[in-house]
């Protein structure tokens, strides 16, 4: 298979094509990831849940992550790598400037930021000098104080039409890929409609245009407990690989995620 680039997962979604991502932190499940066929994954600041143990994304910093992306990245030859910007690493557009570049000189193809209208100038700026950026809306983990807990959002009117307008504002910005967390379904199905950019649901229900977990989730072996928007793949499989290509097929005929699998 050719190297997975933006344009590949746009023109997937033009086709209808499923998109399945996943997180890594190391080159060896890196590795597997790639040879099961996955299309994009993500460095995720959730290293620091599922690595660190610690109780949120917060403390996870920009050396961290630059040290896990160089891992994934030689684990790596046509997978999509995508890097989380950690908490407060891009609070101003020159900080996202110098510490993005840490990400992309580390391996990244694309760097994840969290938020809405607040990051149109850094976004505009950031893909003006090369550094092509996925956004991420609904419940971002680095809000959690703001939130007041790992809680649904997008739940009200209000904030459900809000949140359209800010996917729409990042796509102007110049974001090529959006990731939706926990919100309703109805939610998902809008914003997807709504951009032309693909979306990638985690708990955003089935119709986002792609999926990503975490693989500590998707493969049952998290610390702390299991989201009621993630499945074990590998307790249907018994095999790493084998459980990847399975959440690879499942998401590409729809079967997941199911009915359990989704927020209302
Ligand atoms: O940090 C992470 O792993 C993420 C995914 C849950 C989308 O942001």
């Amino acid at each position: 298979m050719a190297k997975i680039t933006t344009a590949t997962l746009l023109k997937m979604k033009q086709q209808g094509e499923k998109i399945s991502t996943i997180t890594a932190y190391d080159a060896s499940f890196a590795k597997l990831f790639d040879q099961a066929g996955i299309h994009a994954i993500l460095i995720g600041d959730s290293l620091g849940m599922v690595l660190q143990g610690q109780n949120d994304t917060l403390p996870v910093s920009i050396g961290d992550m630059a040290y896990h992306t160089g891992c994934v990245a030689r684990g790596v030859e046509e997978t999509l790598i995508i890097a989380d910007m950690p908490f407060m690493t891009y609070a101003t557009t020159e900080q996202a400037y110098s510490n993005a570049a840490k990400l992309m000189q580390a391996g990244a193809s694309m760097v994840k930021m969290e938020g809405g209208l607040w990051l149109v100038d850094t976004i505009k700026g950031l893909v003006e000098r090369g550094i092509p950026v996925c956004g991420h809306l609904g419940l971002t983990p680095q809000s959690v104080n703001v939130f007041g807990g790992f809680k649904v959002q997008g739940r009200q009117e209000d904030k459900a039409l809000e949140m359209v307008e800010h996917a729409k504002a990042l796509e102007a910005a110049g974001v090529q890929l959006i990731v939706l967390e926990c919100i309703p379904e109805g939610l998902g199905k809008a914003i997807s409609e709504a951009v032309s950019i693909p979306t990638i649901g985690i708990g955003a229900g089935k119709h986002t245009d792609g999926q990503i977990l975490v693989m500590h989730d998707a493969l049952g072996i998290s610390c702390s407990y299991m989201p009621k928007f993630s499945r074990n793949f590998l307790v249907d499989t018994g095999d790493i690989k084998k459980a990847i290509e399975l959440y690879i097929e499942e998401v590409s005929n729809g079967n997941f995620p199911g009915p359990d699998h989704i927020f209302k």
